[in-house]
């Protein structure tokens, strides 16, 4: 027979390694939900022609200066299904950054402004340099880059759905690759699920293109893009990501960017998103 004391003191051991255990999935469960692609495609809603536009087509062009920065071992094995993905603000980068920035961030100008002159503006250090009043330069520069990050800006779209720690780890990856001398934000490893990877992917790199679903109805241009619904049906994975690096021999006008720097694995990832949150 135990004593009720006794069986409290084995219990309470048994209920920290509970709580423990709780915690340590803890940065898993604070990945977001994923939701479904929806709505026209970013080239769609800003009614602009495909064939006169730069958006999403830069981060394929060389050079490719991001490449060495890579930050995720590409996986050997298919332990990635199971394990996810650990993803760096260089990895997120790519995902959301790259196609319209291109590798160095430098943009198209005039249409694609470059993205590195307002992360330096964030620096006091470098504000410094420039006169008075430094630090409240600083902050009103810290304060447009997330505004321009989560809202988007007139041919920007918004990233307002990338969680708080990929915000930060994009953060510190730009301050670190702008050369910022008294960076803010701290460059971590993000552990993501697949779906998740998936679904930043889509919303971040393809929906600059395609569409959701087929618009129904008269479109603001029209585009010979396909639509992202159907494509998991139309296609078995490994055909959707040589699709994906558009080399022209599917397409009728093979068109798209050659997405090289996106792994296989990270378009398999788009591909099960796509089949498991049907977009519409
Ligand atoms: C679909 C294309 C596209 C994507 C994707 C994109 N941008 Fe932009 N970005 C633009 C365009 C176009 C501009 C020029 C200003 C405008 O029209 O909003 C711009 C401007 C900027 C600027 C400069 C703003 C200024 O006033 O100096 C920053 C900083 C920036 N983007 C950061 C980012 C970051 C960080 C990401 C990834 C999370 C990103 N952009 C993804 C198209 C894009
Ligand atoms: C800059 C615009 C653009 C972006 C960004 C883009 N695509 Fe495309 N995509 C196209 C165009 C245009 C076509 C039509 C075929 C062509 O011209 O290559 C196409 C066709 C496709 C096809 C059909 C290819 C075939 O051979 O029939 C697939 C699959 C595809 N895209 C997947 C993706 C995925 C996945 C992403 C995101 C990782 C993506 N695309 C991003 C423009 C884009």
């Amino acid at each position: 027979m135990i004593s009720v004391p006794g069986f409290r003191a084995r219990l309470r051991p048994f209920l920290i390694g509970l709580f423990a255990a709780a915690l340590s999935v803890a940065t898993f469960a604070a990945t977001p939900d994923a939701t479904p692609a929806t709505g026209p495609s970013w080239l769609d809603k800003l009614g602009r022609n495909f064939d006169k536009s730069s958006l999403g087509r830069v981060g394929a062009l060389g050079p490719n200066e991001q490449d060495p920065e890579v930050a995720a071992p590409a996986p050997k094995d298919g332990s990635w299904l199971r394990a996810g993905f650990g993803v760096r603000g260089a990895d997120l980068f790519r995902f959301t950054c790259r196609a319209c920035h291109g590798a160095a961030g430098r943009g198209m100008p005039p249409e694609i402004l470059p993205l590195l002159p307002l992360v330096q503006a964030t620096s006091a250090e470098w504000q410094k340099q420039q006169g008075e009043g430094a630090a409240g330069r600083a902050q009103l520069a810290e304060k447009l880059l997330q505004h321009q990050i989560t809202a988007g800006g007139r041919s920007m779209p918004g990233f307002n759905f990338l969680a708080a720690d990929e915000s930060e780890a994009l953060l510190g990856y730009l301050e670190r690759f702008s050369g910022v001398a008294d960076p803010k934000h701290a460059d971590h490893t993000v552990q993501l699920p697949v779906d998740r990877v998936g679904e930043v992917i889509v919303k971040g790199t393809c929906q600059t293109c395609h569409d959701a679903a087929a618009a129904s109805g008269i479109r603001a241009t029209s585009s010979q893009i396909p639509p992202l619904a159907g494509m998991t049906a139309s296609y078995p994975v490994g055909l959707f990501v040589a699709g994906a690096r558009h080399r022209g021999q599917h397409g009728p006008n093979g068109k798209g960017p050659e997405l090289n720097y996106l792994r296989d694995q990270e378009l398999k990832a788009a591909y099960f998103y796509l089949a498991a949150y049907p977009p519409r």
